[in-house]
């Protein structure tokens, strides 16, 4: 019976894996904490190892005998050492497509929030407060441009949802074909060009060295001072002492952030501002995008158990030579 061992888990239950991996009569066993040590007691001996947020260090992987893939609930896999992975011919798979429903509609939930001054209305309304002159102004829709920064998976499905309220989209990607674009009918635009004529800015780019600090204190008086920027990709792609500061000059209308830089944040200027709105980084959830999480990494573990090619392999050279 494969034994597979689970490091850490968010999750109510592992039912979804549980259901998976029965097609193969595999045992699943939590590990007790999120210790190498007590890692150890349940995946030395594991054929696969699932993991979510516990460190995975070289020293660690090294005692895994007979882990022949390690698959992450998540899209990164920066708690994995991959090199050290690799080196020990083990597999490593991530999931990159489980929430695109959930953060796609969770920027437009923002931006909306944003546009129609939702939780500063609602606050003040609980408050006793019944005024229009509170929220003016508020403009319309209808018209107005949504600059997407990156046209990846995520706004790919956002494109449709802001077009649904009558916005021109446009994205800056240097990377994304014309035919992309074209098909999803968003007119590509170089970053300046983004910046001067969009009306709300939603980031979806991945974080990397090129875009650590992209919106940093030289973007946002390229900005409209109407504009609103909405971030659901990663927390240090804003500078956000920048952003605090080209609030206060008024360099921009507003912010919706779902990702900080640093998170949990411990105190931030942006924090008790009306126009700036902070959700927990909990644009990825719903119930139904955990089961597809848990479900898809599963699937992964059962693909190699069972001789067949994996979907999203981190070190595909390995994923390569592991499939006959
Ligand atoms: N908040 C959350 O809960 C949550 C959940 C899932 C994903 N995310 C984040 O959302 C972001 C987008 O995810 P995705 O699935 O759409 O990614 P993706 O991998 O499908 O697409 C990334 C896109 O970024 C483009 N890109 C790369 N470098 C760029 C640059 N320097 N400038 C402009 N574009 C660049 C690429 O060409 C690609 O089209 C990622 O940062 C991801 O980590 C957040």
């Amino acid at each position: 019976m494969p034994l597979v061992a689970v490091t850490d888990s968010v999750f109510p239950n592992l039912d979804p894996a549980h259901n998976v991996l029965a097609q193969v009569g595999a045992e699943l066993r939590l590990a007790a904490g999120p210790t190498a040590e007590v890692i150890l007691d349940v995946a030395r001996d594991a054929d696969a190892v699932l993991t979510t947020y516990a460190k995975m260090p070289p020293e660690l992987i090294a005692q895994l005998r007979r882990c022949r893939i390690i698959a992450r609930f998540g899209i990164g896999v920066d708690n994995v050492d991959i090199p050290a992975a690799t080196s020990h011919g083990i597999i490593v798979t991530r999931v990159p497509d489980y929430c695109l429903d959930e953060v796609s509609d969770h920027a437009m939930a923002l931006l909306l929030s944003l546009v129609r001054k939702i939780p500063s209305s609602n606050t003040r309304t609980h408050g006793g407060r019944w005024e229009m002159k509170a929220v003016t102004p508020i403009h319309r829709l209808r018209g107005t441009v949504l600059g997407l920064v990156a046209f990846g998976q995520i706004p790919q499905l956002v494109a449709p949802k802001a077009k649904a309220f009558g916005i021109r989209v446009v994205a800056y990607d240097p990377y994304v074909s014309d035919d992309v674009l074209a098909r999803a009918g968003v007119d590509r635009v170089d970053f300046d060009e983004l910046l001067k004529i969009s009306d709300y800015i939603s980031i979806h780019t991945p974080l990397i060295p090129a875009t650590h600090h992209l919106f940093g204190a030289d973007v946002f008086p390229r900005m409209k001072p109407t504009a609103y920027l909405i971030n659901t990709a990663r927390g240090p792609i804003i500078d956000e002492t920048a952003l605090a500061h080209a609030l206060d000059e008024k360099q921009l209308a507003g912010a919706a952030l779902d990702v900080m830089e640093q998170e949990p944040p411990a105190g931030s200027p942006l924090f008790g501002r009306e126009n700036v709105i902070l959700t927990p980084h909990t644009s990825f959830y719903s119930e139904e995008s955990l089961i597809d999480l848990q479900t898809k990494a599963a699937e992964e573990v059962l693909r190699v158990l069972t001789g067949k090619p994996v979907r999203n392999p981190v070190n595909p050279e390995v994923a390569q030579s592991a499939t006959p």
